[in-house]
């Protein structure tokens, strides 16, 4: 039996509270015999209280020799005051940086039962699910020069700079390729080709992958403004979108919001392919913070957690059938009206925190 170790950083505030609800689903995947082996550790604001900074050395060397880190939340008013380089973030950072980390992939998923929350019509987003594939470690936000200097006649002039090597834009594609295999085979690359040279380069170098290693593959390029207005007009047409540091920070936020709530959120970082096992360094967590206006109190809605476990089956781990079925177990429970505060129909009355995770263990039970 494949063993898939797996590393629990639970966090801060609602962080533990949404995890506890991941083990109990990891704990019934392991009974019907996928072999999880589990560790957990701190991270954020409880490792800053026990070791003085936010992920110790320990806890890297866990994160570095699991097949997948899944993550909570950090943060909360307790540790606003602690120095900046051992702010509860950090951790995120370092573990960012120290994974390389450069492909942030965000699904956007409506689910039937809820597709009357999206400020969109019904039938744009009802069964709705995308994912949009952002290069995270390059491009505008870390581009030089970048500077804001004032110049002789008192102006001020403001520089900031797109790069794209070829190299990296490689790496990002096969990753949206990848993806698309495991899903329903179409990647949509957008960038502004018509306006800026790294555009240009970024269509060269994603045709040329595209051809060269997934003829099998459908590939299509859509400029970037006409993708975001595709996105609000028709986002199904779409499977996986492959795009840029800055476009991709616009762009799924657009599309998460097609679906509701931020308590609905998963996402997955992953880094480069290890050419020996072909493995990736990944990390799986909610696109929510550690909500410390609900920590404690049972109230937090565990599916962008469990979502995000999810994703760890299909991508990490190539448990597809297991990935579908989570799913399928999800959007049940949702259905039968089981929801937290957050997502609760008007007029319904909202479950706790434990309550999500106990239907949904209940109707994996009920689907195999
Ligand atoms: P937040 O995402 O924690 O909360 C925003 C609002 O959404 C709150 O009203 C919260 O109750 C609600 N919410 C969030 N997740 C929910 C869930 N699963 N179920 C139901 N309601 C949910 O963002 P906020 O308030 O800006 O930040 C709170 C703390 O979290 C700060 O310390 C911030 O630095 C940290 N943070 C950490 C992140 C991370 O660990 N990746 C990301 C964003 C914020
Ligand atoms: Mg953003």
């Amino acid at each position: 039996m494949a063993t898939h170790k797996l590393l629990l950083l639970p966090g801060d505030g609602i962080g533990p509270e949404v995890m506890r609800e991941v083990e109990k689903i990891v704990g019934w995947f392991r009974k019907r015999g996928v072999g999880f082996e589990t560790e957990t550790d701190l991270v954020g604001g409880s490792a800053y209280d026990a070791h003085g900074k936010a992920i110790s050395e320990a806890a890297m060397g866990r994160a570095q020799a699991a097949d997948a880190v899944l993550f909570g939340a950090v943060g909360g008013p307790k540790w606003d005051s602690v120095p900046y380089d051992v702010r509860p973030e950090a951790g995120l950072l370092r573990l960012r940086k120290d994974l390389g980390l450069f492909a942030n992939l965000r699904p956007a998923i409506c689910y039937p039962a809820l597709a009357d929350a999206s400020s969109l019509k019904r039938e744009v987003v009802e069964g709705l699910d995308i994912v949009i594939v952002r290069e995270l470690t390059g491009g505008v936000y870390f581009g030089e020069p970048k500077e804001l200097v004032t110049l002789e006649n008192g102006q001020q002039r403001a520089v900031d700079t797109q790069v794209y090597t070829t190299g990296e834009i490689e790496r990002i594609a096969r990753v949206a390729f990848d993806l698309a295999r495991k899903r329903r085979n179409k990647v949509s690359s957008s960038e502004k080709m018509n306006v800026m040279k790294t555009g240009v380069l970024w269509r060269q170098v994603v045709s040329r992958i595209g051809k060269a290693e997934y003829a099998d593959v459908e590939l299509e390029h859509v400029l970037a403004d006409n993708c975001a207005m595709q996105l609000v007009r028709n986002p199904k047409q779409f499977d996986v979108i492959v795009t840029d540091n800055l476009f991709g920070d616009i762009l799924s936020d657009i599309a998460a919001m097609l679906t509701g709530s931020l308590g609905m959120l998963p996402s997955a970082s992953l880094g480069a392919e290890d050419p020996k096992t072909g493995k990736r360094k990944a990390l799986y967590e909610p696109v929510h913070g550690s909500a410390p206006d609900i920590a404690g109190k049972g109230l937090a809605n565990p599916i962008a957690m469990v979502g995000s476990f999810g994703m760890a089956l299909r991508y990490s781990f190539g448990l597809i059938d297991e990935a579908d079925r989570l799913e399928k177990a999800i959007a049940n429970v949702l259905a039968s009206g089981v929801r937290t505060k957050d997502i609760a129909a008007p007029g319904t009355n909202a479950v706790g925190t434990q309550d999500v995770g106990d239907a949904i263990v209940k109707e994996l039970e009920a689907l195999s």
